[in-house]
């Protein structure tokens, strides 16, 4: 389309518009009314399969702005499209039935762009990134922005271009260098959120005039969600765009290089792909040499979409448009029609970004019925510099609002600017770009939230918000009054914000701000604060002539704490001024024990932090002038030094194996170019067949309770309802289960949690079913419910035949022995852990020849169990059932078994209706509905000798199963088999028990169990170092197994590498040195602290059921020379199929582009095994090796007769001799097993070790952390493919880091008493915190341990996916670690308990002080859902 540079140059000659339109990569698109309801997203990805319309005309209409010139072909006849329009098909029909004369005509035309992703809805995974350019007429310039599709309402772009993935680039037009870069660098794992971080580095790059730094790309990022690769390699593959300095990249020399270390090609830097491999041919393989300026219009902007000319010409036009429900639409240009339309809708909706009305009406369901976007209108986007301050328009979004402050700190006197400076610092931290790039002041101001990040400051800072009437009136009131109450302002129904005035603050006048959250990026406040004060010099004295302290997340609304502001007006500002202002505070901000959100101990401490910070960092502000006495004592400066995200630095050290012509190299991913352009397809992504429906579930809303009755009506009379399906309607079993079954597909008499389904409403759209599920009216009798392993534990709630023993020695001996010279006791609570896989749950049923078979395709790691399950509930042979599997955005263990009953739900519509039938579950009910990571109690008595030696270890060892058996008894087991860790102990006493609660059933997660054990040890250990006064670091190596060592279950160990792998991280990270900087540093900081530790860890590598450990794999050789594989694994990011096709690729001794690994289908490879529990390369590469083999067997008489020139040649002369040239391969997992009933044997054919090293740093007044070192040395045999392995471990260990410091489930339970009973709190990425990119180590190493081959598995290499994830435990370590050092300032040495995740609050409340005195007692211990 020609040249971006060319985009500002075009010609404008401005046209009136006059139909409302869109232009979507390129394309022209006419929006048609109707829409309003419709999200940018739904826009994209389904093309009005939401729109219902109500009558012929209302699709003749609709078809005509689509379809222009093909809606009629005859009178009689009408092209639909095959996937659209599923929805508008049968209204269609139903009028059909109605007029009883027209036909339908199918047509093969898809027009989804489902490359833009549906990660949650709520503008919190970044997976619908979008980039939107307008051509803004002020600035004559084109404005390109990141934006959330899911949060953008349809016409909110009208009259903007839109570019998707798919319109970056793509396979047949070319891959854009951002795509080649991140698909190079194994930046794409399951690919679920690869489109988002490709558009988020886009539009920041096409917004750029110059080349971004690489701190620009991370925090572009900040909105960005990844649940795989631990964010490195798509940091490594961004940073190839900046260039963060010219001499960096010139003069090499300067960069001081250590010895074995070279430049990467494409950064400039030193390499971060395997910078000590001195292979430099690999690292320039992987970097392709590309460059900003290749995208800034010199080589590729060639193939870019400019902006369209026509929308360069087009002058915006106010809109009247309409939508579902009767709901309007207005685009008023002019602050006049604003207050008109004001004037005759009082209660209207004014939207700029949408980002809090859209999340009310998708999320709260409130149906608000007139929308006014006054994103445009010039009166409410004034920014005006003035003499006395800033004047700010309330739709002025708050990028440019950052980039305006960001610029006037550069040119004003910086006494001025103290209030500019705190909002730059607080937006820093304000949602993620995406959000900031459309969200307004206004908006922010007037939803009132009681944790806005501005609204304190605004308070604070003197703002003074000016307020139009529908009259056009204009009055002014200070911030300070405006806040009323919850969600209460002051604001008169005929009235409006118009905009904020911010003075400039004087000389001697401070303005902070101060956030606390549980994650630091795109998280909201916990508490946060805007302080000011302004000082005036009385003689020697310095005394308060004004202030303001205002909090957030401490009352219903943004509050002053009056009695503490005027306690300090008139006070000198000294040591007695910051006590008594705490003292103040203290009463001023109360909370009640139950406040909602919890937290109330931690919220006061931080009241009192926030202003001690406060304090310290004015007195540091105006120390050095003359009069004041008293100067901060160097060791608190760290209270008041903020964070700084430094680049990511981070290494990758790996020997390559080669084995023939592919395996042991690092191949990229095989499906990465297709993950990178959008054009892989996930299940929800799969067009709709004709017919379909969508599917929606009706839950349980209590914990425990007998049904009474069911209405649906409601739902019957619903738009778009198709049918309704409750337990008397399953066609065959009701009853489903893993291992028992002890649960109903749809619950008949008793629900025994809240989530559980009841029944399965379908409907024309994915909302008309929900909206028909949410009306369906189930009354209850409530039963007592058990919310907790100590309930269970006191009701003796245990599910049946799942206590299990497992005993090494004699435990009750040696305690009574006098070898034992210490003995201790506790407990360790273990949290639970959302798997937030980026894709949903979600499954595809149809049927073919009328039910006779029924076939799906379905996100789940275990095609098998769908069968099965769908065979169960249908009365269906599993012969006639089929499930397949392309891949899927991510599992962990959750979508080994949660899956399979989505699938069965659905199935039961579908085969009734005989019709196709989706189901993707939304963020919220995936999380509500699918379980967790179990939660654990253990309870441990520990006998050891002086010297730290290990002898006994009793313990009883309690998971939260839920309300069913799932794995909840293996994954019980697998933490029994951990429970030694990696240490040696004579006499071992473990019993298990599975608790039953009512919570929906737990599941398996990566680890199994296993790093729940593990913790819980590693937290003895820990107690055992205290108690003898030595480190943690020298108790495990006094006690680690090693070769020979036999475990509590009788396996002995063959060819450990443990000790080699902890001395060689040991050296590496040089331990010693790196503890006494630490020690250092903790005597010169009295508020910051950092603390470090080093974990082992081993893992057992093979299914614990003996029969499990077996695969099958297909492969067919064609007459071309390339071999399609087919096996029983699934791909999940994991990079399974690219290592199956390494092993089939050598094994041919043809090159990888040769091999295709298929869908993972029943019907190819039978009777498959979950993938799960690390071992699906080792098996299904073996399995798929034996089918090689074999058919290399029968090619071989032909090969020896003569040289043949190529491999498809040889395959072609063997297909003329008939040769077959198909097999079926087999592997069983030799010489293992297990007795479950005595609880000896070997249940693992052998371990991955591995050990950890980290560094972190606290702030103690507060509870924020970062990792500054990460260290991971793995031992993986000869990898099959070291960096996929590296992406496994990076991936588990961020996972591994989410877990044990980020990630808390809330329940409702006694702990948190302000959530209804059994309901779960935390359902969605605005309130659960998995890992973002800030979260990843400063440094980050990994390290795998060379010449070590594995005898025991496929070419040698070991199992990766679960075994790195305890490593993050080193985290959770070093910030004990760290927390010692501050509790010992305050006199509390000695051992202390902390629960994982150590949260901020967790962090703060055990780092005892003044701050926490008044609130609680040096035991306290804050609340966790267990
Ligand atoms: C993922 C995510 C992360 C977030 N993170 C944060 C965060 O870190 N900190 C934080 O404080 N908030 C956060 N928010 C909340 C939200 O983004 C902000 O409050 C935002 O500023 C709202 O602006 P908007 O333009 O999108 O509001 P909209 O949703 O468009 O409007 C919000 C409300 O304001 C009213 N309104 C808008 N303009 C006017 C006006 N001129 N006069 C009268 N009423 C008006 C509307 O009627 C509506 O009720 C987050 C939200 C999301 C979805
Ligand atoms: S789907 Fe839009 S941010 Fe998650
Ligand atoms: S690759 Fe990022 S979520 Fe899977």
């Amino acid at each position: 389309m020609g040249s971006l540079n060319k985009e500002e140059e075009m010609e404008q000659i401005v046209e009136e518009p006059n139909e409302a339109i869109l232009y979507v990569n390129g394309v022209r698109k006419v929006l048609p009314d109707g829409f309003a309801h419709l999200s940018l997203l739904e826009y994209l990805r389904d093309h009005g399969v939401n729109q219902n319309p109500r009558s012929l005309a209302d699709i003749l209409r609709i078809w005509e702005v689509f379809y222009p010139g093909t809606t009629k072909c005859t009178d009689n006849l009408f092209l639909v499209s095959k996937t659209i329009l599923s929805s508008s098909f049968m209204c269609f029909n139903r009028e059909l039935k109605q007029q009883k004369t027209n036909q339908v005509l199918f047509v093969g035309k898809d027009i989804g762009l489902t490359g833009t992703k549906h990660g949650c809805g709520e503008g919190g995974c970044g997976a619908c990134t979008v980039m939107v350019s307008h051509y803004d007429r002020k600035m004559k310039k084109c404005m390109h922005y990141a934006v959330n599709a899911c949060l953008a309402p349809l016409y909110s772009v009208e009259g903007m271009h839109v570019i998707t993935v798919e319109g970056v680039g793509n396979r047949k037009r070319g891959l854009h260098p951002i795509q080649e870069s991140l698909a190079h660098s194994h930046g794409s794992q399951c690919g679920f959120c690869t489109p988002g971080f490709i558009m988020s580095l886009y539009a920041l790059l096409r917004s750029s005039k110059t080349p971004p730094t690489e701190e620009q790309i991370e925090e572009s990022l900040a909105g960005n969600l990844c649940r795989c690769t631990g964010y490195r390699p798509i940091v490594d593959a961004f940073r190839v765009f900046s260039k963060t300095s010219d001499a960096l990249y010139a003069d090499i020399t300067s960069l001081n290089l250590q010895e074995g270390e070279f430049i990467c090609p494409s950064t400039g830097k030193p390499c971060s792909c395997g910078s000590k491999t001195n292979d430099q041919s690999i690292c320039s393989t992987r970097y392709e040499p590309s460059s900003y300026s290749e995208v800034d219009g010199s080589t590729y902007t060639d193939k870019e979409f400019i902006f369209p000319p026509e929308l360069l010409r087009r002058k915006l036009t106010p809109l009247n448009l309409s939508g579902l429900g009767g709901l309007k639409w207005y685009r008023p240009l002019t602050i006049k029609d604003v207050l008109e339309l004001k004037e005759k809708y009082p209660n209207v909706k004014l939207l700029v970004g949408n980002t809090e009305v859209g999340i009310e009406m998708r999320l709260k369901r409130i149906p608000y019925q007139v929308l006014i976007s006054v994103a445009h209108v010039p009166e409410l986007n004034i920014l005006n510099v003035k003499d006395d301050g800033i004047e700010i328009g309330a739709a002025v979004r708050l990028t440019e609002l950052l980039n305006l402050f960001r610029e006037v700190v550069t040119q004003r006197s910086a006494h001025e600017t103290s209030a500019c400076k705190a909002f730059i610092e607080q937006l820093k931290w304000f949602a993620g770009t995406q959000i900031r790039n459309v969200a307004s002041i206004g908006g922010n101001v007037c939803t009132a939230s009681p944790i806005s990040d501005l609204n304190p400051l605004w308070m604070a800072a003197g703002a003074k918000f000016r307020i139009i009437n529908c009259n056009g009136n204009i009055r002014t009131t200070p911030a300070e009054n405006f806040f009323l109450g919850y969600r209460k302002v002051d604001l008169n129904s005929n009235e409006i914000l118009l905009s904020i005035f911010l003075p400039w603050t004087r000389p001697f006048e401070y303005v902070k701000e101060f956030k606390q959250a549980h994650r630091r990026d795109d998280d909201i406040a916990i508490v946060n604060a805007g302080i000011r004060v302004c000082l005036e010099e009385k003689g020697e004295e310095w005394v308060v002539s004004d202030a303001s302290v205002d909090y957030g997340g401490v009352a219903p609304l943004s509050l002053c704490a009056i009695k503490t502001k005027e306690f300090l007006i008139g006070k000198k500002w000294n040591q007695d001024v910051l006590h008594g202002a705490l003292n103040v505070l203290r009463t001023d901000i109360m909370l009640k024990e139950d406040a909602p959100g919890g937290m109330v101990e931690f919220r006061r401490s931080l009241t009192l932090s926030f202003f001690f910070k406060f304090f310290l960092w004015v007195s540091h502000q105006i120390e050095g002038y003359k009069s004041i006495k008293e100067s901060v004592p160097l060791s608190y400066l760290s209270a008041i030094k903020s964070f700084h995200r430094p680049p990511l630095v981070a290494s990758q050290d790996y020997e390559i194996r080669k084995h023939g012509t592919s395996v042991g190299s690092p191949e990229v991913h095989l499906s990465s170019r297709l993950q990178v352009t959008g054009e892989a397809e996930y299940t929800d992504d799969t067009p709709m067949p004709p017919n379909g429906l969508h599917a929606a579930l009706v839950l349980s809303k209590k914990p425990h309770a007998r049904i009474l009755s069911i209405d649906d009506s409601g739902a019957k009379s619903s738009p778009g309802f198709a049918g309704i399906f409750f337990a008397k309607d399953v066609p065959g079993s009701n009853k489903i289960g893993v291992i028992v079954l002890d649960e109903e597909l749809f619950a008949s008499e008793f629900v025994t949690c809240v989530g559980q389904v009841i029944g399965i409403v379908v409907a024309d759209t994915h909302e008309n079913a929900k909206l028909a599920a949410g009306k369906v009216h189930v009354e209850y009798e409530e039963l007592p419910a058990i919310l907790s392993i100590e309930d269970a534990i006191g009701a003796k709630s245990f599910h049946p035949d799942s206590q299990k023993f497992m005993r090494k020695g004699d435990v009750d001996l040696c305690f009574q022995s006098d070898q034992c010279e210490k003995i201790i006791e506790g407990k360790v609570q273990v949290g639970g852990q959302e798997h937030f896989y980026l894709e949903t749950q979600s499954s595809l049923v149809w049927t073919m020849d009328s039910g006779n078979e029924v076939h799906m395709i379905s996100s789940t790691q275990s095609p098998r169990k769908h069968q099965v399950y769908v065979s169960r509930v249908l009365g269906l042979p599993m012969s006639k059932v089929v499930c397949k599997t392309k891949r899927i955005g991510g599992g962990f263990g959750g979508k080994e078994t949660r899956s399979a009953f989505i699938a069965a739900a659905a199935a039961v519509p579908s085969y009734l209706m005989n019709r196709p039938v989706k189901l993707t579950l939304d963020r919220d009910i995936d999380m509500i509905t699918s379980g967790q990571r179990h939660s654990f109690l253990g309870q441990y008595k520990v006998g050891f000798t002086n010297k730290g030696k290990v002898l006994a270890l009793d313990l009883q060892i309690y998971n939260n199963a839920g309300n069913s058996l799932d794995l909840s008894l293996g994954v019980l087991l697998g933490a029994m088999f951990y429970s030694d860790s990696v240490y040696e102990i004579p006499n071992v006493r473990i019993f298990g028990s599975v608790c039953f609660t009512n919570f929906p059933s737990n599941t398996a997660f990566r680890g199994f169990g296993g790093p729940q054990g593990m913790l819980i040890a590693e937290n003895w250990i820990q107690r055992i170092a205290l108690e003898l006064k030595k480190s943690p670091e020298q108790i495990r190596e006094i006690n680690f197994q090693g070769e020979g060592s036999i475990m509590h279950y009788d396996q002995q160990l063959e060819h450990c590498t443990l000790a080699q792998v902890w001395n060689e991280l040991k050296v590496s990270c040089d331990f010693l040195k790196v503890r006494e900087e630490v020690d250092e540093f903790n005597l010169q900081n009295r508020w910051k602290k950092r603390g470090i530790a080093m974990i082992p860890t081993k893992f057992g590598i093979s299914f614990t059921h003996k029969f499990m450990n077996q695969a099958g794999a297909l492969v067919n050789v064609y007459t071309d020379g390339t071999v399609l594989v087919t096996h029983g694994g699934v791909e999940m990011g994991q990079g399974l199929h690219t290592k199956v096709a390494q092993v089939a690729a050598s094994a041919f001794n043809i090159p990888l582009s040769s091999v295709f690994i298929s869908d993972t289908s029943t019907d190819k490879v039978p009777n498959a095994s979950p993938t799960a529990a690390s071992v699906s390369s080792d098996m299904y590469a073996a399995a798929a090796l034996d089918a090689c083999e074999q058919i290399k067997a029968r090619m071989e008489p032909i090969a020896l007769q003569r040289n043949f020139s190529s491999f498809a040649e040889l395959v072609t002369a063997c297909y003329l001799e008939r040769i077959d040239l198909s097999a079926h391969g087999f592997y069983i997992t030799p010489d293992i097993g297990f007795d479950w009933s005595t609880g000896k044997g070997k249940p693992f054919s052998y371990y991955t070790y591995g050990a950890a090293f980290a560094e972190v740093e606290i702030d103690t007044l507060t509870g924020d952390f970062h990792t500054r070192t990460a260290n991971v040395h793995m031992d993986l045999g000869y990898s099959l493919n070291p960096e996929i392995d590296v992406g496994q471990v990076e991936g588990a260990f961020i996972q591994g880091l989410g877990w044990v410091a980020l990630e808390e489930l809330k329940w409702g339970d006694a702990s948190h008493k302000w959530v209804p009973s059994g309901c779960l709190y935390t359902c969605g990425p605005g309130s659960y915190k998995i890992p973002s990119l800030n979260d990843v180590p400063f440094k980050f190493n990994v390290s795998l341990l060379k010449g070590n081959p594995n005898v025991k598995a496929i070419h040698s290499s070991k199992g990766v996916g679960e075994p790195p994830f305890f490593m993050a435990s080193s985290v959770f370590f070093a910030i004990k670690d760290a927390i010692l050092a501050a509790r010992a300032e305050t006199g509390h040495t000695g051992w202390f308990p902390l629960d994982n995740p150590a949260t901020p609050e967790r962090i703060r409340m055990a780092c005892l002080d003044e701050f926490t005195a008044p609130f609680v007692s040096s035991d306290f211990h804050p609340k966790l859902s267990v």
